[in-house]
């Protein structure tokens, strides 16, 4: 079989990426009190367009401020928010790129709203009720309202993120959700979540417009979320139109461990996470495009995921925090992006929030 090149261009749906790298959705806390992103935001979008990515996720936008997973965190659940999106949007498409928006509600992870889920729950730090039918069908409507206001916006397409323990991925992991109405129960019935806010965005963006999900492959908990369930609804997704499904996992709060126990066997894959959940999610997706993400640094690696079929799509979050002109550098024949030297801290995701504390003042 040909090579495939990862820096020819690639179509999604009705969509030209300049080529098959994506910038996985990286959040800061740079918004302001109200979620209206300012030129600091801006820029950093502006960089990375310029810097070649084919396709820009952007970070995760709350959908309802009930959701807002945390301070700083950007919304799409007002009509105030529309123009300063268009700034970021603009600022891409000024430079030649395509970027979608990733929508979000943080269910019990809402820090900075209104801590709720699919079952009431209660740590040593916080504590969550459950949703009653009415506030599910309230953030059901949420979702499709984010994504008109995202498509006025100039947006692309929409992501729905149903990963990393936020509200979609709790109603999916049988772990989180112990409901026994409509919503809980069996696989069909805590899908129905995703399922509902995915018909509700099309019914909003129309079939011309790509939206995609990020999908929690495995929870990695004893009773959570599995890669059979992960396939099984990613089928259904397919099925439904999504353009997009990308890769990724997690449990609740110990996303290290999950990285070390989803490393790949084959040597050539060895930094990548979930490579084996995504070769069985492939085989209940068929030619849905398919991103993969989390512990890429190596060339050679994201070829051989591309090139083996696994993915379509290379995704990319940390790396392009350190290096937003990573894939202009590749392609110049850098081989390996400069977080090699990432140790997995996570201060990107703390302390820093978005800036690399190994080369980064904070
Ligand atoms: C600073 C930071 C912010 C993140 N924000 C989001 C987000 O808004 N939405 C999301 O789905 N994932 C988010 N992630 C997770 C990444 O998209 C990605 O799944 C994870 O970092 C693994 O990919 P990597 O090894 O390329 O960094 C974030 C990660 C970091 C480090």
């Amino acid at each position: 079989m040909a090579a495939i090149d990862l820096f020819a261009p690639y179509t999604l749906g009705l969509l030209k990426l300049r080529n098959r790298f994506v910038r996985s959705a990286t959040t800061s806390a740079w918004a302001d009190g109200h979620g209206i992103v300012g030129p600091e935001i801006v820029g950093r979008y502006g960089e990375l367009a310029r810097g070649e990515v084919g396709l820009i996720i952007k970070g995760h936008l709350y959908v309802d401020p009930k959701g807002k997973a945390h301070a700083g965190m950007a919304g799409a659940s007002d009509d105030a928010h529309i123009s300063g999106l268009a700034q970021v949007t603009g600022a891409v498409h000024g430079s030649g790129g395509a970027i979608v928006a990733q929508i979000n509600h943080g269910g019990w992870e809402a820090e900075a709203g209104e801590r709720m889920g699919p079952s009431a729950v209660e740590t040593q730090e916080w504590r969550a009720r459950a949703m009653d039918a009415g506030e599910i069908r309230e953030a059901v409507g949420a979702f499709g309202e984010a994504a008109r206001r995202c498509l006025d916006a100039g947006f692309d397409g929409v992501q729905i993120h149903a990963a990393h323990g936020y509200l979609m991925s709790q109603f999916l992991s049988r772990l989180a959700n112990r409901r026994t109405d409509e919503w809980g129960g069996s696989l069909t019935n805590r899908a129905r979540l995703l399922r509902e806010v995915y018909l509700e965005i099309r019914s909003y963006l129309g079939d011309d417009v790509p939206v995609g999900v990020k999908l929690n492959c495995d929870d990695f908990s004893e009773d959570g979320f599995t890669v059979e369930e992960a396939a099984e609804v990613a089928g259904e997704l397919a099925r439904f139109g999504a353009d997009f499904i990308e890769v990724s996992g997690g449990g609740f709060g110990e996303q290290a461990r999950c990285r070390q126990r989803a490393r790949a066997n084959d040597p050539a894959l060895a930094e990548v996470s979930f490579a084996g959940h995504c070769a069985r999610i492939r085989q209940a997706t068929g030619g849905t495009p398919l991103a993969l993400v989390d512990g890429f640094s190596n060339l050679a690696a994201m070829q051989a995921v591309v090139q083996s079929g696994l993915a379509d799509l290379v995704s990319l979050s940390r790396p392009l925090i350190r290096e937003r002109d990573l894939v202009t550098k590749l392609a110049a024949g850098q081989a390996e992006a400069t977080c090699t030297r990432c140790d997995g801290c996570h201060d990107c995701f703390g302390v820093a929030m978005l800036r690399c504390t190994l080369d980064e003042p904070l």
